[in-house]
């Protein structure tokens, strides 16, 4: 059988990382593009995706028959101040990255964002209108724009706020609640932000399984639960066994960001509990895999 030969970018990420594993795990041949924290797993390609000379030679190369696009600058208020950086890195990168795959036939499959939308409406399907409220989702959908202008064959798949184990020490929504209960220290977490958590080994197989078959178009691919931050804390210590009388309510008022914060940007996710065998989970089943897959003492 010909192995399916994939490039996946941001293979350092918290969720890079995770379809790195799981593809290799499927057999498949994977190239993974980092930009300064080396990836650990499958054919290492170092790269900044905003040079498109090197995201050409590079795809001229290796030819993928698809790329799954993770990288990004995630920081969100990172974003707000470093606008330049911002948009080169997930507007421009992804830009570069459309255009090859068009030359060179790859499937794009480009990990897109909730903060598309302006949360003022809440579970979002593929095709509601987009109006994102700061520059972080502003550059994400700018990327979306390109992939649908440039690219042949593509996906656009939007998850939102991704958690689970992380092989790096940058701490993500899960990890953090966890590190500071299991250090019985007090967090303030918001109860007037809603979002759709998405676990993020779940997350790299939805997308695996989109590469596999070539899904073109728009898809949700988030976790199949709508919860405010604070329900989403309080399910995290439950299930790690950990203090919930530590987690104090908080609101979207009281934060000191740069950048502003959609206040329900959870997702639609029907479309791909319908096409997808990989079906996005609810957040109780996530949570206690996430257990499983390694033990937390309190
Ligand atoms: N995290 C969330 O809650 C969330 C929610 C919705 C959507 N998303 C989207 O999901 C994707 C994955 O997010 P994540 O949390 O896994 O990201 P992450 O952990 O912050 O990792 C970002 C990755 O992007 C790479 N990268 C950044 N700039 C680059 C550049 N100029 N050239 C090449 N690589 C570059 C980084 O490489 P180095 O580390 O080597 O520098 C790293 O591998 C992103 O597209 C993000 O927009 C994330």
């Amino acid at each position: 059988m010909v192995k399916l030969k994939i490039l996946v970018t941001g293979a350092s990420g918290l969720l890079g990382h995770q379809i790195v594993a799981k593809a290799l795990e499927k057999g498949f041949d994977v190239y993974s593009a980092y930009k300064e924290n080396i990836a650990s797993l499958g054919k290492l390609v170092k790269i900044d995706l905003t040079y498109q000379s090197l995201v050409w030679k590079t795809l001229a190369i290796i030819k993928p028959q698809v790329i799954i696009h993770a990288a990004a600058y995630t920081d969100v208020d990172g974003c707000e101040i470093n606008k330049e950086l911002a948009f080169k890195a997930n507007a421009e990168a992804t830009k570069h990255l459309a255009v090859a795959a068009a030359k060179f036939g790859a499937h794009l499959i480009y990990v897109s964002t909730d903060y598309v939308f302006n949360g003022e409406k809440g579970l979002y399907t593929e095709d509601e209108e987009t109006n994102p409220i700061n520059y972080y989702g502003y550059t994400k959908l700018k990327g979306e724009y390109y992939v649908e202008q440039y690219a042949k064959s593509w996906c656009i798949a939007r998850p939102s706020v991704i958690y689970g184990w992380s092989h790096t020490r940058k701490l993500n929504f899960a990890t953090w609640i966890i590190n500071n209960l299991k250090n019985n220290r007090e967090i303030n977490v918001l109860v007037d932000q809603y979002v759709s958590p998405t676990f993020n080994t779940n997350l790299a197989e939805m997308l695996l399984e989109i590469a596999e078959k070539r899904i073109n178009g728009k898809l949700h691919t988030a976790g199949a639960s709508r919860v405010s931050r604070y329900e989403f804390a309080l399910k995290c210590a439950d299930t790690f066994n950990l203090r919930t009388d530590l987690i104090k309510p908080a609101k979207i008022e009281e934060m000191s960001w740069k950048a502003k914060r959609p206040r329900d940007s959870s997702l639609n996710v029907s479309n791909a509990e319908v096409v997808l065998d990989a079906k996005p989970l609810k957040l109780n089943y996530a949570l206690e895999t996430m257990k499983k897959q390694r033990d937390v003492e309190p």
